[in-house]
């Protein structure tokens, strides 16, 4: 059992939670991640650390309750227990070698998006973030990544906050001004990951995908996390989170998300009643 130790409301529906994992705190790297099961009846939910914390042992969730578990876990507070965590998960973001490079959040991705910019910029890497959001409403740790990256570009979809226009707009706009980026991290869903690979390519820009799929075991067991990587079947909590952009089916990955949206939707109903 893992106690909460620290509780936000970032916005309407995300939440940043800190709990006790010493183990995991003390092993883990940006990138990688955990599977929690809120209760001793929840389904195993896979969510990429935000931070951890060594000295206190605790580890940083940044999440959207926007399914079964995530609206249970954002029901909790501080002194409430979840009842189990299994980490730190696959690959962390690789870094070695990197001189400059722009990370790419869209919408929720920008919580997956945050731990990975800071890593970098802790490591000496200069780091240009562009995050994109719906509308204003929906803006979180903005001040966190201004204080973490080199330069902080916001993007709305409609304008009421930062620039109006889409990340990918703004991805292309500092290529053309020059900057030489080592390599492009995105994060966000499939189809803005797609479009940030299409700007990139004719650069010849290295482009990593930060890859959400649906997992049950997180062993490389189960076969629930697959995605096609250059028409290989490689495993998400395994191989990844991390691929190169320009070696995902994208189709299939879209596909294969969109599977349970029914499920969880009653799921999310049924809670909310
Ligand atoms: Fe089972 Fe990845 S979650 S193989």
């Amino acid at each position: 059992m893992h106690k909460i130790v620290l509780k936000k409301q970032l916005s309407h529906d995300m939440f940043w939670i800190e709990f006790e994992a010493p183990f995991v705190a003390k092993k883990a790297k940006p990138g990688q991640f955990i599977i929690f099961r809120v209760d001793e009846y929840g389904e195993r939910v896979p969510i990429t650390m935000a931070g951890t914390n060594k000295e206190t042992g605790t580890v940083t969730l940044i999440f959207q309750a926007v399914g079964r578990s995530t609206m249970l876990l954002s029901q909790l507070e501080v002194g409430d227990y979840i009842q189990d965590v299994v980490g730190p998960l696959g690959k962390p973001t690789h870094m070695e070698g990197l001189k400059k490079v722009c990370v790419v959040g869209g919408g929720t991705g920008n919580a997956l998006a945050y731990p990975v910019a800071r890593g970098l910029a802790e490591a000496g890497v200069k780091v240009d973030m562009v995050s994109g959001f719906k509308t204003e409403e929906l803006i979180v740790l903005k001040e966190e990544f201004e204080e973490a990256v080199d330069n902080f570009y916001l993007m709305t979809d409609d304008g009421s906050a930062g620039e109006k226009g889409f990340t990918t707009t703004k991805l292309e706009e500092l290529i053309k001004a020059g900057n030489d980026y080592d390599e492009v991290i995105t994060v966000g869903p499939p189809i803005m990951m797609k479009f940030v690979n299409e700007v990139t390519k004719p650069y010849g820009i290295k482009t990593i995908a930060s890859l959400t799929a649906l997992m049950i075991d997180g062993t490389g067991m189960c076969g629930g996390c697959r995605v096609s990587i250059n028409g290989e079947t490689k495993y998400v909590c395994v191989d990844g989170p991390e691929f190169d952009a320009a070696a995902v089916d994208w189709d299939v990955l879209i596909a294969r998300n969109a599977y349970y949206h029914e499920e969880e939707k009653e799921e999310r109903d049924h809670i909310c009643r």
